[in-house]
């Protein structure tokens, strides 16, 4: 346990939100607090704007800015807190997915105006599979939104988790007088268009108080009274453990673009959050205080300039420390791998650093050694589980459009695939290639960076598939289904067998005329 003062004081997160509920209003307080003042506006010009010319053009130019938010790093209260950032366009939600294989748990804003919007349902359910420990955000309290407890039981329903509300809001809109603490029962008067500091926190011993009716007024006060024996009645106590397992998810109300209710929520976050947490390989459990270093890359970004293919791997530590100039057994690859360069995230730009221990993320530069998933470790064998991939939702035919241009095609389509922008389906025993992607704008993507990066041109033909599955079974019988099914079946990037169904129908009909065939929903079974 040679590093476990550095291990208890990380906290890995991400935030995420349904786009607009204000995720990038919160990092940026959340980085205000931690000092970090200059990456704050970086937050706000990797947004991508509303009404650009157009989205795709908007997302290159984010491309080239977005690595130096990718991760932020900051110190709060001796600390070390590592935010990775999450995109919020929908198109690009496999990327969040692959982010939140890497944090330790996450801070989910929604909209109090709003409600559970779809976004938000997508990204819990991914937090669900992990049991990714959840805090929730109720933002914007200064509008007239839902009323508390209808938007608890909304969340509750909607996303399937218990939730435990730590601050309790007076009121809302123009008439938002400020939140309660249920915890350490003190009162935080709202001020509009001013910052929260500590002199607007009123200790209030007991809420028979008349400090708070003097304070709220006595209507308000008295509503506060009648929510809080409800709300004891009901909760009770948190229990730390129910919201380390993923069971029980702590709320505070706020509103993040007046900091209302922020440092609340920060200060129990590192208070509660979890520290580095334990990863699965296929070998079992890999502790962060395991002495020998092992990690695994969640995301990979090329570099803009068509000149240089040079990209980023963003190497998540999981067990031991890292070291600079040090030999690395790549385990897929079955080589050796050591980097000279490797960077952090710290203190407003990134920086060349000599170590870094479990929950960091390090930037690696990579001339196309690295896929995602993959696993670095210090001689062992093992690799990290828990990437899969899921079915993609719209699906097309490439078509080159220059034959002297194949080789460079096919070059350009393994390496974007590589980095995750989208999934490669190649016709089983044939050439046909398919593109899986969540959004109509990772095509677009893909064929501008086609074309510039590697001087190939394509189109893509629609495709009326509705999910991709991934097939296992008994060796001849899984023969004869791909016999039958020829137009059907594909073979992923690693050369697994999925089956592309048209409809839920025929995913149904195959399922029940094929008993002896499994079909997963996720690449890993
Ligand atoms: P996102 O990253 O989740 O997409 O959301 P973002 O933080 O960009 O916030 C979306 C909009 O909501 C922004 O307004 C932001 O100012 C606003 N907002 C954030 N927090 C609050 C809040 O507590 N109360 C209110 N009333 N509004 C809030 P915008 O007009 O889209 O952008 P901007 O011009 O204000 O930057």
């Amino acid at each position: 346990m040679k590093y476990i003062n550095e291990i208890n004081r990380r906290k890995t997160f991400a935030i995420i939100s349904h786009p607009d509920a204000g995720k990038t209003t919160l990092t940026e307080k959340f980085l205000l607090f931690g000092g970090a003042i200059q990456v704050a506006g970086a937050v706000k010009s990797n947004k991508i704007k509303k009404g650009a010319t157009s989205d795709f053009m908007e997302i290159e130019r984010q491309r080239g800015i977005s690595v130096a938010t990718s991760v932020m790093t900051f110190e709060y209260k001796d600390m070390l807190i590592n935010l990775l950032d999450t995109p919020g366009h929908k198109d690009f939600a496999e990327d969040t997915y692959r982010t939140l294989t890497a944090v330790d748990s996450v801070i989910l804003v929604v909209d109090s105006v709003n409600g559970v919007e779809e976004q938000t349902r997508r990204l819990m359910e991914v937090c669900r599979m992990r049991d990714t420990p959840v805090i929730v955000f109720i933002n914007k309290m200064d509008r007239d939104g839902k009323f508390p407890f209808d938007l608890l039981d909304e969340i509750e329903k909607e996303l399937n988790i218990s939730l435990h509300p730590l601050t309790w809001p007076i009121n809302m809109g123009k008439e938002f007088k400020g939140v309660y603490n249920l915890y350490d029962k003190s009162l935080n008067l709202f001020t509009p268009g001013q910052k929260a500091t500590d002199e607007n926190s009123v200790p209030i011993h007991d809420l028979a108080d008349k400090l708070l009716d003097e304070k709220v007024g006595d209507r308000d006060a008295a509503q506060l009274r009648e929510d809080a024996e409800l709300l004891s009645g009901v909760y009770g106590d948190l229990d730390a453990e129910d919201y380390l397992k993923g069971r029980v998810a702590p709320v505070f109300f706020g509103s993040a673009v007046n900091n209302f209710g922020v440092k609340e929520m920060l200060d129990t976050f590192i208070r509660i959050a979890p520290t580095p947490e334990d990863r699965q390989t296929d070998k079992g459990l890999v502790k962060p205080t395991d002495d020998k270093f092992s990690g695994f890359i969640f995301k990979i970004h090329a570099n803009l300039d068509p000149r240089h293919r040079d990209r980023i791997a963003f190497l998540r530590v999981c067990s031991g420390r890292f070291e600079r100039n040090k030999n690395y057994h790549h385990v897929r690859l079955d080589k050796d791998v050591r980097f000279s360069a490797p960077y952090s995230f710290m203190a407003r730009q990134k920086e060349v650093i000599d170590d870094a221990y479990p929950g960091d993320v390090v930037g690696l530069f990579d001339t196309g050694n690295f896929k995602i998933g993959d696993t670095l470790t210090e001689g062992a064998d093992f690799y990290f589980t828990g990437m899969p991939s899921f079915s993609p939702e719209i699906f097309k035919e490439v078509v080159n459009k220059d034959p002297m241009k194949t080789k460079q095609l096919e070059k350009g389509l393994r390496q974007l695939t590589d980095e995750g922008v989208a999934q490669l389906f190649t016709q089983h025993n044939g050439n046909r290639k398919i593109i899986g992607c969540v959004g109509d704008l990772q095509f677009e993507v893909i064929q501008y960076r086609l074309l510039q990066e590697y001087g190939a041109s394509v189109n893509f033909v629609p495709l009326a598939f509705y999910k991709a599955c991934w097939i296992t079974g008994e060796k001849k019988k899984l023969e004869d289904f791909v016999r039958f099914k020829q137009a059907n079946v594909m073979e992923d990037k690693d050369g697994n067998l999925v089956y592309l169904a048209q409809s839920e129908w025929f995913l149904n009909t195959e399922r029940q005329n094929n008993p002896d065939i499994e079909f997963h929903f996720t690449s890993e079974f």
